[in-house]
């Protein structure tokens, strides 16, 4: 079997990995690998995969042994619950809130019981510009902060909602998108708020990054709301800037798959595709938990 190899894609900020073809399924020694790679550099690109929904499921769901579910089950691949299509083709995603619904800074999972969920995108189809996903690494941002508020901020309790469910800390930039309010019978779909650091140590390499300054948070214990806004802002603009961004422009084949514990991102909002040439279509897979890899060998 060939030897995996990975490669820088943005500076210490993920790796490309070389060598695996999903569908022939990962050993142990290559679960490894990946799997301490991924949880150095945070994420993975691997390209060239041309795999079945079933082969992708698996490997999704061998990740970390857990995969969610995900409440908007309208949105689920048929026969597949737990993988999620995303984009911008059909009927559901001429609706923007379908569309273009994680095109804010967020961090997924930051608003349910599991916060070091990975996220996988298999691509589909790609459109020739636009709907890249972008990424920013909260381990280096917090490495660069100034001492002062590094000491002001390590002791900080924040709360964490859906995003459409109260007024988030930082706001939003113009070309966010804002989720329609959440209502009564909606909040159903939702869990109870959560209660996370703003610095987390990751469990695996004990590298602290930030913790989801922006999308989901509502409230910081022993704040005032205002200051709290206000910190939130500052916090949201230095994390987000170019030097801590990576923004991935998709081809089909594509799988890239990133942790939650200390990283944000978004989705380009597209329109409605017209034509093969604007499809965006990316199937997506949150394995649950650490990545059990490390102990795979
Ligand atoms: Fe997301």
């Amino acid at each position: 079997m060939t030897a995996i190899t990975f490669t820088p894609i943005s500076g210490s900020f993920g790796r490309e990995v070389h060598g695996i073809d999903i569908a022939l399924g990962l050993d142990d020694e290559q679960l490894f690998e990946m799997t301490n790679i991924f949880v150095k550099h945070q994420f993975l690109l691997i390209r060239n995969q041309n795999i079945t929904e079933s082969e992708y499921a698996a490997f999704g769901r061998r990740w970390s042994g857990k995969t969610r579910i995900d409440s908007f089950t309208e949105m689920h691949l048929p026969g597949y619950d737990d993988i999620n299509i995303i984009g911008n083709v059909g009927e559901l995603f001429q609706d923007e809130e379908y569309r273009n619904g994680a095109s804010f800074w967020h961090t997924d999972c930051a608003a349910e019981p599991d916060p070091d969920a990975t996220t996988m995108l298999f691509c589909i189809h790609a459109p020739e510009a636009d709907g890249e996903t972008v990424l920013a690494d909260m381990q280096s941002a917090y490495d660069d902060l100034e001492p002062n508020l590094k000491q002001q901020i390590q002791p900080l309790v924040a709360r964490h909602c859906y995003a459409g469910a109260k007024t988030i800390l930082g706001g939003r930039y113009d070309w966010e998108h804002t989720l329609t309010p959440v209502t009564e019978e909606t909040a159903r779909r939702f869990p109870p708020p959560v209660v996370r650091p703003l610095v987390r140590d990751h469990t695996i390499t004990g590298r602290p990054g930030l913790y989801a300054p922006a999308g989901s948070i509502f409230s910081i214990d022993g704040m005032d709301q205002e200051y709290g806004d206000r910190l939130m802002a500052k916090l949201k603009a230095h994390v987000t800037q170019p030097k801590y961004c990576y923004a991935h422009q998709y081809k089909p084949g594509d799988i890239l798959m990133w942790g939650n514990t200390s990283t944000m991102h978004f989705g380009k909002a597209t329109q409605a595709a017209t034509n093969e040439r604007d499809q965006r279509l990316l199937y997506r897979i949150s394995p649950l938990g650490l990545p059990v890899g490390l102990t795979a060998k």
